[in-house]
């Protein structure tokens, strides 16, 4: 293995697992290359892959000198598995690999029952994408392997959006089974493949909250909080996202789970002029969960997606009935819990309502975070119940 040294003292490399580029000064390797990393006074920091033009020059996957072969690779995913089987015994649905937060950088796996859907979001990964597919297909013997690989981190890599089916023959939509309810995702459609896996536990909390409630679902994609509202005892949801498609979805699913497809409204729109609408309506609602896409993928447009926040708390802050609950959350790695809770303080000074944090909604632990690599940890999400 080739050797690359970098500048600093080793404990800067304790647990960050990227090394950016000016603080390489010497090696160099071949694009995704396994690599060896010393400081410049000779102490070994760890094995990494070597990209040789992008920003982020290395990526740390073990501490101690081992080269990535066939071998070591299994046994990462092995393990990796082993992890979510101990967390979730028996279950079928998972992320089985985290990036990062698993030593395997840039890599996602999500296993959906006999499939797995797979994201490559690093060039190392992208040059062993046909061993990869080898060692998945030998551990686990999975009916299908799909890659939809389109993340924006990809760009800085170098690498253009990818989506193809590397192993068996895919089925148009695919069935899942999540907290005991079945759900049909969409693996063609155009936003998204699969399922939000990282909201797992706070599906369950939103179902053991939701008793007696009318609700609003907004951004429900195919219905993870409006299955599980319903089945916690839902008097009523509304379910608001701007794919027709994830909608139809999501009144199959309803159907499909034996739930009263009478007791949920769907609306197609854009969710900022559907909730001005139930406000011009005065509309009211005890439980409203609000889960947007990403608005703010880097540092430099947190203000930005701290508009959009604002505006849509004001909303639904004023949509809530007496002592209703709003869970909030974001799935921007730079939103920090604070700007969540600020843009939370501004609305409710706006409503002139005063409000409680009831809790926080954290993601699943099969999307762990790694102490002291913040990107890992992205889904944040605050409850807070009106006071009046
Ligand atoms: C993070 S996902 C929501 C996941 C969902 N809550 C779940 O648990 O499965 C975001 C959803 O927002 C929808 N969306 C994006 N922009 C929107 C907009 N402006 N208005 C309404 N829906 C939007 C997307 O179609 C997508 O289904």
């Amino acid at each position: 293995m080739q050797s690359i040294m970098v500048k600093g003292r080793l404990e800067e490399y304790a647990l960050h697992p990227w090394i950016f580029r000016p603080r390489v000064v010497r090696g160099e390797a071949g694009p995704g290359e396994a690599v060896l990393v010393y400081t410049q006074r000779g102490k070994f920091v760890g094995s990494a892959f070597y990209h040789p033009t992008a920003h982020i020059a290395l990526r740390l996957y073990a501490r101690e000198p081992q080269p990535f072969d066939y071998l070591y690779l299994k046994e990462r995913l092995w393990a990796a598995d082993q992890y979510r089987h101990a967390l979730f015994p028996g279950e079928e649905v998972y992320r089985m690999v985290f990036s990062e937060a698993d030593d395997l950088p840039g890599l996602i796996v999500d296993r959906y029952g006999e499939g797995l859907s797979i994201q490559i979001n690093s060039l190392a990964f992208e040059v062993r994408r046909e061993e990869l597919a080898d060692a998945l297909e030998d551990l686990f013997a999975p009916a299908w392997i799909f890659e939809r690989s389109e993340s924006p981190a990809r760009k800085k890599e170098g690498l253009s959006p990818v989506e193809t089916v590397l192993r068996g023959t895919l089925p148009e939509t695919h069935t899942i089974v999540l907290g005991g309810l079945r759900f049909r995702m969409p693996l063609h459609a155009p936003q998204k493949t699969g399922f939000f896996l990282d909201q797992r536990l706070n599906y369950q909390t939103i179902a053991r909250l939701a008793e007696k409630r009318r609700v609003l679902d907004v951004f429900s994609y195919v219905g993870g909080f409006t299955l599980h509202a319903l089945s916690g005892g839902a008097r009523e949801v509304y379910a608001v996202d701007q794919s027709r498609n994830a909608l139809d979805l999501l009144m199959e699913n309803v159907k499909e789970n034996r739930l009263e497809p009478s007791r949920v409204i769907p609306f197609v729109g854009d969710a900022f002029d559907v909730l001005k609408q139930l406000q011009f309506t005065r509309e009211t609602f005890d439980l409203i969960v609000l889960d947007p896409p990403s608005f703010a993928r880097e540092k430099k447009v947190v203000r930005r997606a701290l508009k959009g926040y604002d505006e849509l708390h004001r909303l639904v802050m004023s949509l809530l009935a007496p002592h209703g609950l709003l869970a909030t959350f974001s799935c921007s790695h730079p939103l920090s819990w604070e700007d969540l809770l600020g843009s939370l303080e501004r609305a409710a000074r706006k409503t002139g309502r005063r409000f409680r944090i009831r809790g926080r909604f954290v993601q699943s632990p099969d999307h762990p975070i790694l102490l002291g690599f913040p990107p890992s940890e992205y889904l944040r999400g605050w409850l807070v119940e009106a006071l009046d």
